[in-house]
């Protein structure tokens, strides 16, 4: 086994900030040095001038996710080779169960993609798209596989969506085992007579995409699903909240006592409705929930609610399609030309996560250093049942760390990022910090601009129940 010290860097967890090396053996942190120490190490990362902190976690992928009569155009492969780039040594991607499908064969179906293929460690949430009897049992059984929370949909009536007698039965079963249900909270039944109605008044341009889907109805489905959550007694997630009417909910919700929580993404705390616009080019923007108004002032709430800890955790939501702006990729954004409501919804988002973060969160006054390692790791890992295997470094943890660059600047592009998409929904931005070194399990994946690793390093992580409460 071959001993690893990460020397001179300043080591950052959720908690702490402090000098000192990190030595791993077996994949795994060993100790955390002083600097005076004489301990030798067959290999050394130099991380002088450098921030040491735990590798990032994305609870919120979906690497081939078939969509809209398309699949995401990332892998299980080059989708966990770009979180690796940007610094994510874990994710937990969504297997799906279609209706008529049991969940176990969904899972198994998702296992089977991923295994053998991924960059880094990876764990799935069950999308539960028919709630039967049958699924029900199954839910006992996944949570016994590890797969301990379920992702219910009250958008996209006709492909994943639930109603509320479904949603009632899903959460008194996850109550009774204790496993998270994770909700996309938008009435996609209102939203979809305003889709109608739009494209009935000639509104077929990506930007209706973002006006039909009204935050308030973010907001009221968030307040429905929070108050099936207490009276089920079921632990709530809230995905990719965007909008400041469902982060009133969640606010009321956790000031009462439950358990409720919620993630944003770097899309809401970065773009906004104004993105959707420019004709088709818009359609790159186009993920549901949508982009929101920055003048109505959804952003700086988000932010607020990041520091205050109403909102716990930012993910991506990465669910790539091809604009068809390039030969060698695909073309499934082209699928909604002429007709917003056919666009496959979703963005590229998971390189760039932690260095959008550092630059625009940490840099920008935002949030703390060590805020943006809770929120990028360790909530992360406590709310989905991985620590502290993952998301910190400690004694006995995995050695998944970054050595980020606090002073580097680059630019995100296209040019040169790894995600299998033709666009970067950052194009140009300049970014202040960059990773440098990527360890997943104590080897070097990524160092001096190169990836070391190989398909197959990535293991299925049977997760816990979560660990995290009010
Ligand atoms: O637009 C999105 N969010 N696409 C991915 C599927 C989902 O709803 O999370
Ligand atoms: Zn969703
Ligand atoms: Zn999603």
């Amino acid at each position: 086994m071959t001993k690893t010290l990460i020397k001179g860097g300043t080591v950052v967890t959720a908690i702490d900030q402090m000098e000192a090396d990190v030595l791993i053996d077996g994949g795994k942190v060993v100790a955390l040095l002083g600097r005076e120490h004489t301990v030798e190490a067959d290999e050394v990362v130099d991380a002088t001038g450098k921030l040491v902190i735990p590798g990032g976690i994305d609870v919120h992928t979906h690497m081939e996710l078939p969509f809209g009569g398309t699949f995401a155009a990332d892998t299980f492969e080059t989708g966990t080779r770009a979180a690796a780039w940007g610094g994510t040594t874990t994710i937990i991607d969504f297997a799906v169960q279609t209706v008529g499908q049991s969940a176990m064969d969904g899972w198994e179906a998702w296992m089977e993609k991923a295994r053998g293929n991924c960059a880094i460690d990876y764990g799935f949430h069950m999308i539960t798209g028919d709630i039967n009897d049958q699924t029900l049992k199954e839910m006992e059984l996944l949570v016994r596989e590890g797969v301990t929370s379920f992702k219910m949909f009250m958008a996209y009536p006709g492909v994943f969506y639930s109603d509320d007698g479904q949603i009632v039965r899903a959460m008194q079963k996850a109550a009774e085992d204790g496993a998270t249900i994770c909700m996309h909270a938008e009435n996609g039944i209102a939203i979809d007579v305003f889709v109608e109605q739009a494209l009935e008044r000639g509104e077929t341009d990506p930007m209706y995409h973002g006006i039909v889907r009204k935050s308030i109805l973010e907001g009221e489905a968030t307040h429905r699903a929070i108050k099936l959550a207490e009276l089920t007694g079921a632990q709530l997630y809230i995905v990719h909240l965007s909008a400041q009417e469902a982060l009133d909910e969640v606010i009321a919700a956790r000031d009462a006592g439950l358990q409720v929580f919620a993630e944003t993404c770097p899309q809401y705390l970065f773009l906004s409705l104004e993105n959707l616009g420019n004709g088709f080019d818009g359609a790159k923007y186009v993920c549901s929930p949508p982009l929101r108004d920055r003048a109505a002032g959804h952003q700086d709430r988000l932010w607020r609610g990041l520091r205050t800890n109403d909102l716990q955790v930012v993910s991506t939501d990465h669910c790539p399609f091809c604009m068809g702006d390039h030969h060698t990729f695909g073309t499934q954004k082209q699928l909604g030309r002429g007709d917003f409501s056919k666009i496959p919804n979703g963005m590229p988002g998971v390189e760039p996560r932690m260095e959008l973060l550092y630059s625009g969160g940490v840099e920008d006054g935002h949030i703390s250093l060590n805020r943006f390692v809770e929120i990028s790791s360790t909530t992360p890992a406590k709310m989905f049942g991985l620590y502290p295997k993952k998301g910190t470094i400690a004694v006995g943890s995995d050695a998944d760390i970054v050595v980020f660059d606090p002073a580097a600047t680059h630019v995100l592009s296209v040019d040169g990022h790894h995600m299998d998409v033709d666009y970067s929904a950052y194009e140009g931005w300049e970014m202040t910090g960059k990773v440098d070194t990527v360890l997943s399990k104590g080897k070097v994946i990524i160092s001096d601009n190169a990836y070391h690793g190989s398909p197959g390093d990535g293991e299925y992580l049977a997760r816990g129940l979560s660990q995290y409460t009010n």
